[in-house]
């Protein structure tokens, strides 16, 4: 999510970290900061709102001087996007700072802890409690030795949650500290000094000697010495890797296009937006603690794009978790169509960006006529989340994404949807404990089918390559599938613009069946459902007039492996799940398609990432 970097060595480092913080911008971008260890034995701090330019134009005229230092690219978690939230973060002495990538789960406990001691904190990120938990080690520790390490160390054994930091000390002037735990940092080996980072493309631009750091690594980081340790402060050996890419492939981590590399990341997005939500087999979600949830009578769900998709998924779940009328319309009809709003609705809008203009104007006018209201988005400050529209914010915390079509940012948004609808069904008691515990259980393992899903993508290609000349190309499903097929038509027709249309197909006979002849090619939603059987007799009214079907299929069902042509395997999940795993299937066919047909996947022509007019 967040971009970070680190140089020390014989070379002033402010150059430096501003080339490597301009190579990780993709990585975040409403803020930056950096932190020079200067000669006069000054902590410098510079900060700057807003994208990278800004931070530049500031260091243009007022660049501390200094040979080490660190720098950070913020996209927002806790806090909005200002000066005082911008990293690094200083401890109460201003002696040592932090920058963070990630989030710390137990920060509110470990920030009331600390107050109580005596801390006084100037932001209002879950990062600074880094900063005073090493300050309150280092205290504590001997005046010899790897101080700044060790209380660095005995810190993040306190913190639960994902994390790459870098740490500068004005006690050990010429050292940088780094640490890993689900989030990515590198070590890399200069000529001139050595590096910490997020991510390979920062140091590209001095050297390809790099180190990837494992789960739960520490490393010290000096002008000739670089040593790392474990979580119980044993020594490590890491292996130096030399890199080959090229400067615009490592920014996609090897992946050809944004895009494939933001698909492949789905498991660990998926995580991010679970983390700290689950405790104890139920769901927690103290964002939507202000709901007064006893005057809910019916819930409007509203979006655009794939987030009206993962809206409709929604209502499957939510009628059968919470037995409570539910309403989904695209925002663009729904603030335009009267719709029938008082104070006994719970409106929840979805929006990635937080900017879509016609989501801000159906979720305005429903929070205008009494509605209570909750936003789900990618983007911490954004204006969907503003409390004069949203009474709660539920972050989804997928990370930036780049390509302009929808991916990892669409399960993220199911994935807080799930944890809305379960917490609802929590509060209003409308599933028994045990219930809820099951469920909990499955969804905590979804980033894992997800992965396992992944491994279509060898079969998605072929099939994709093969079809890749075809005109139109028709979706199917039944029950949630159906939105299901919605989606799974969008994205084709998105970035290969193949003509693809999704639908019920318990509506086949009804129309789109008069398209269907030799060779039609139809994807069929056919994971184990309730329905799968029903499903199945209207896949034999498309065989019967010589269509071609791609089923998609539970691993270890056989039942529709007679009535198709092709067969792509999933694991199976509970059928109210099951989007966030079938989704993956039908975004790989989608790019592989495109990439035959030769489109751009990351640009695709008339289409915009963030949609801010009518
Ligand atoms: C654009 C994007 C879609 C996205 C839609 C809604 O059309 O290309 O991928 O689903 O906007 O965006 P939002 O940011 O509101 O989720």
């Amino acid at each position: 999510m967040c971009g970070i970097v680190g140089y020390t060595g014989s070379q002033p480092c402010v150059p430096l970290l501003l080339s490597g913080l301009q190579h990780l911008e993709y990585r975040g971008y409403d803020s930056a900061g950096v932190a020079v260890v200067a000669p006069n034995g000054d902590l410098e701090i510079r900060k700057a709102v807003g994208k990278l330019v800004n931070l530049a134009s500031e260091l243009a005229h007022n660049a501390p001087e200094g040979t080490t230092g660190i720098g950070h690219t913020r996209w927002a978690t806790h806090g909005v996007p200002s000066d005082a939230n911008a990293h690094p973060h200083t401890d109460c002495t201003g002696r040592l700072c932090v920058v963070h990538n990630g989030v710390v789960e137990n920060y509110a406990e470990l920030r009331a802890t600390l107050k109580s001691q005596g801390h006084v904190f100037s932001s209002e990120t879950d990062t600074e409690v880094l900063a005073h938990l090493i300050e309150a080690e280092l205290d504590s520790l001997p005046e010899d030795g790897n101080r700044l390490l060790e209380a660095t160390r005995l810190a993040l054994l306190k913190v639960r949650g994902l994390y790459a930091i870098a740490v500068v000390s004005l006690d050990e002037p010429d050292t940088l500290v780094g640490a890993r735990s689900r989030a990515p940092l590198i070590v890399a080996f200069g000529d001139r000094g050595n590096f910490l980072a997020s991510d390979v493309p920062a140091v590209l631009g001095d050297t390809r000697r790099v180190v990837h750091l494992q789960e739960g690594d520490l490393v010290v980081v000096r002008p000739h010495e670089v040593r790392f340790v474990n979580r119980s402060g044993e020594p490590q050996q890491r292996e130096i890797e030399e890199i080959t890419w090229d400067q615009t492939a490592a920014e996609k981590a090897g992946y050809p296009h944004f895009f494939l590399k933001e698909v492949f990341e789905q498991p660990v997005a998926l995580q991010r937006t679970l983390a700290g939500r689950i405790a104890d087999q139920q769901v927690v979600l103290p964002e939507l603690d202000s709901l007064d949830v006893a005057k809910i009578r019916r819930i409007i769900l509203t979006g655009c794009g794939s987030a009206h998709h993962a809206a409709l998924m929604a209502r499957y779940a939510f009628e059968a978790w919470l037995r409570l009328p539910v309403e989904v319309d695209i925002a663009s009809e729904l603030r335009y169509r009267h719709p029938i709003v008082d104070e006994s609705v719970l409106c929840i809008a979805i929006s990635q960006s937080g900017e879509t203009a016609d989501t801000i104007a159906a979720f305005e006018l429903a929070h205008d006529l009494g509605a209570q209201t909750v936003a789900v988005t990618n983007v911490v400050g954004s204006a969907i989340s503003i409390p004069s529209l949203a009474d709660c914010v539920v972050y989804q915390q997928s990370g930036p994404e780049v390509a302009v079509v929808s991916s990892k940012s669409f399960t993220g948004q199911l994935g807080a949807l799930f944890m809305v609808g379960l917490w609802l069904a929590q509060r209003l008691e409308r599933l028994p404990r045990t219930e809820i515990a099951e469920l909990v259980e499955h969804i905590a393992e979804l980033p894992d089918c997800m992965q396992e899903a992944l491994g279509t993508d060898e079969a998605t290609a072929r099939i994709g390559e093969q079809h890749a000349d075809i005109d139109r190309l028709l979706f199917l499903g039944r029950g949630i599938g159906f939105p299901g097929a919605l989606e799974g038509a969008l994205k084709l027709k998105e970035i290969s613009y193949i003509h693809a249309e999704g639908y019920a197909a318990g509506e086949l006979k009804h129309g789109p069946l008069a398209l269907v002849e030799h060779g039609s090619l139809i994807v069929v939603l056919a994971t184990r459902s309730p329905t799968l059987e029903k499903l199945i007799s209207n896949v034999e009214e498309v065989r019967a007039r010589g269509g071609y079907i791609i089923a998609i299929a539970s691993q270890g069902d056989e039942s529709i492996a007679d009535h198709s042509d092709e067969v792509i395997r999933v694991p199976e999940v509970p059928e109210l799940l099951s989007p966030i795993v079938n989704v993956v299937p039908m975004q790989l066919l989608a790019y592989h398609a495109a990439m035959a047909r030769g489109c751009d996947v990351d640009k695709p022509r008339n289409l915009a990432k963030s949609v801010t007019v009518e």
